[in-house]
């Protein structure tokens, strides 16, 4: 089952080849740099950079893996959730190729996808004896923790009531004066130093917030540790890279304490493997953190590679290659969902 997989939900644009859901044969991803001076992704600008550079990246896509586009047998593309004038591009771009090649078409979750990534190293187990296994998606647009059964069944344990952890990093990058995307940065700046005891408050969800049904153990909350940063930045402003650096490790530290001590309570419910995915799970101390853990309770730790944390469309071509997402006929029915829940 060779797969051409199609990923536009934010501001990476990228198409992929991927066998049997597991072999990458091409990725290529392209990252919008044109949001830099925004200090975040602009709807508008990312949709239109996706029509420009989509068609070519296909192509090279295509090309780069060797098998043509005779030696496909899918077309799959993320449906959502992510920006609408996004997701549309690649959605109908996925119609479009699939109508024109006659292959069937599927529609694939970004968030799932991003729980598949781990699979695309050759030295990750079988998914399916991966299971029962507990997810953690930390991005720029989710955080979401799963427990994950049997392979294809996800049961959402909890998720943040308000920013992503990414997101908490990059508003925090941008009130340190340290650019977007603020991860990368916090991550280098912090590399090395001791973060002090409870420097920030840990990002917990207060009594009466609506978490749709969730354990409100299990959910996260970050506006209020973004607020603490905002406090002590205007009271005090930072003097000198020194002091911004502490911050940063400071406040790096409960974002990362945060979403593991949510790893650590959905792992007492019995799991083989933790696996982590989306661009935050790139996070330095977050993968050490997440070894710490898992050491501690006998799991398996499953980490994608480096290339694959980020948003790509090898994740989407391999977890519809896995028969993940949306057949046709219905597929080709379907608008983009901007919202699309996991399951
Ligand atoms: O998965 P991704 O590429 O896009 C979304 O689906 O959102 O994740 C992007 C996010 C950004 O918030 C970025 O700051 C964060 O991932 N990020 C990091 C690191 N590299 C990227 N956060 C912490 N440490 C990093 N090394
Ligand atoms: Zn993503």
């Amino acid at each position: 089952m060779i797969v051409l997989g199609i990923e536009t939900s934010c501001d990476e644009t990228s198409a992929a080849v991927v066998r049997d859901g597991r072999e990458v044969l091409s990725c290529v991803v392209h990252t919008q740099t044109q949001h830099r001076p925004f200090g975040g992704v602009v709807p508008e600008i990312a949709s239109r950079c996706h029509v420009r550079l989509l068609p070519g990246i296909v192509e090279e896509a295509v090309a780069q893996s060797g098998v043509g586009w005779g030696g496909l047998d899918l077309i799959a593309a993320t449906r959502g959730p992510g920006l609408a004038s996004s997701l549309l591009v690649g959605w109908s771009t996925a119609k479009g190729i699939a109508l024109r090649t006659g292959l069937p078409l599927r529609a694939v979750n970004h968030v799932e996808a991003h729980l598949h990534s781990v699979f695309l190293d050759p030295a990750a187990p079988d998914p399916r004896e991966a299971c029962p296994m507990v997810g953690l998606v930390v991005s720029g647009g989710h955080t979401s923790l799963f427990r994950i059964p049997s392979f294809g069944r996800l049961e959402e344990l909890g998720r943040t009531v308000d920013d992503a952890a990414g997101e908490a990093l990059d508003k925090a990058a941008k009130l340190l004066g340290l650019g977007y995307p603020g991860g990368p940065v916090i991550d280098r700046l912090a590399r090395g130093r001791a973060p002090r005891a409870r420097a920030f408050p840990e990002g917990r969800v207060r009594e009466g917030t609506l978490t749709g049904g969730l354990d409100p153990e299990m959910c996260l909350s970050f506006s209020g540790l973004k607020t603490a940063l905002l406090h002590r930045v205007t009271e005090r402003p930072p003097q000198g890279e020194e002091e911004v650096a502490q911050l940063a490790c400071d406040y790096q530290e409960a974002v990362v304490g945060a979403l593991v001590r949510r790893c650590d309570l959905a792992l007492r419910g019995g799991a083989k493997c933790l696996a982590a995915g989306g661009g935050v799970s790139l996070n330095s101390r977050l993968r050490e953190a997440l070894r710490d853990l898992c050491a501690a309770r006998g799991v398996r730790l499953l980490l994608a590679l480096p290339k694959h944390c980020g948003d790509n469309a090898a994740m989407i071509a391999g977890l519809a290659g896995m028969g993940r997402g949306v057949p046709s006929p219905e597929s080709f029915g379907l608008d983009v969902a901007p919202s699309w829940p996991v399951g």
